[in-house]
């Protein structure tokens, strides 16, 4: 079976997109460790928890909505004989954050990597944009992560245990991006945010960095991948000519969860295939 998306530039189907997030798993690298992912019932999120129960973490698999992508990354790692759990947390509450963490240690006994990857984006001129997009926005892609990181942190502290938080952020925590002012401004504040964890987390062994996708094939990404005109003209300005996949993206979060990453902090990675760096003249 191929590893790779049958088009670049479309949804990949389920089973492929497995078996990319598996391809270059590093075997054990991540054993011993209990990772949590949020939002880890498609895209991204799903992709990063196979990836590292491949690595030989044990996966708590945090997701809101979809129990069914929950259960099919669940069972894409079961089948590979890895270790996973779910737990239904909606991070932009306090009491399912309390919950998420408290399942983690219930269930696994401790917790050494948190990938805030949860996130929405809302597209809109910044003149229309309502109050609700704007808090649903916030919430989940900065409040979100800002709180878990802590009821995450608060256990590590109290155990003198190190640990690792990989924030998926986005190209556009350092790029504009028109008609989606509040996603900019949460991906800018969750850039800050890792900055500022890493300066108070490091005397604690607690490592924070955050990965930043271009644009990646996601559902997240569904309404562009079906309008041919506005996918052109995105891969115009990809160096790379084409999109990103979900796995790409797990490779580099397995990378900054191992151990060989132990001297890396406070630091961006950028994964776009060249986007940020585009200059044209026109
Ligand atoms: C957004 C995508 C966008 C990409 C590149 C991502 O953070 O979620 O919608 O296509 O950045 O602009």
């Amino acid at each position: 079976m191929s590893s790779e998306p049958s088009s670049p530039n479309q949804l990949p189907n389920q089973p492929t997109d497995i078996n990319a997030a598996r391809k270059f798993a590093v075997p054990n690298r991540l054993a011993g460790k209990v990772a949590i992912v949020t939002g880890a019932s498609s895209g991204i999120g799903q992709a990063i928890a196979i990836r590292l129960a491949a690595e030989g973490a044990k996966v708590v698999i945090d997701y809101i909505g979809r129990a069914e992508g929950a259960e099919d990354t669940s069972q894409a790692i079961a089948q590979a004989g890895g270790t996973a759990t779910i737990v239904q947390a909606d991070v932009t509450k306090m009491a399912d954050i309390e919950k998420l963490v408290a399942e983690t240690y219930n269930r696994f006994g401790r917790g050494d990597i948190l990938v805030n990857n949860a996130g929405v984006e809302k597209g809109a001129d910044f003149w229309e944009v309502t109050e609700a997009d704007y808090d649903l926005v916030m919430n989940v892609n900065l409040k979100g992560a800002f709180f878990l990181s802590q009821a995450f942190v608060r256990r590590l502290i109290a155990a003198k245990q190190p640990g690792r938080i990989i924030n998926i952020s986005s190209v556009h925590e350092d790029m504009v991006f028109p008609h989606f002012a509040s996603y900019a401004a949460s991906k800018g504040g969750l850039r800050m945010l890792m900055r500022n964890l890493a300066v108070e987390l490091g005397p604690h062994n607690i490592a924070v960095n955050n990965v930043a996708p271009g644009a990646i094939i996601t559902p997240i990404n569904k309404s562009l991948l079906d309008n041919k005109q506005q996918l052109q003209a995105l891969l115009n300005n990809i160096p790379l000519g084409r999109m990103g996949t979900s796995a790409e993206v797990a490779g580099l979060v397995a990378y900054l969860a191992s151990e060989e990453a132990g001297y890396v902090t406070g630091s961006t990675f950028i994964l776009d295939g060249g986007l940020i760096r585009n200059y044209h003249e026109q």
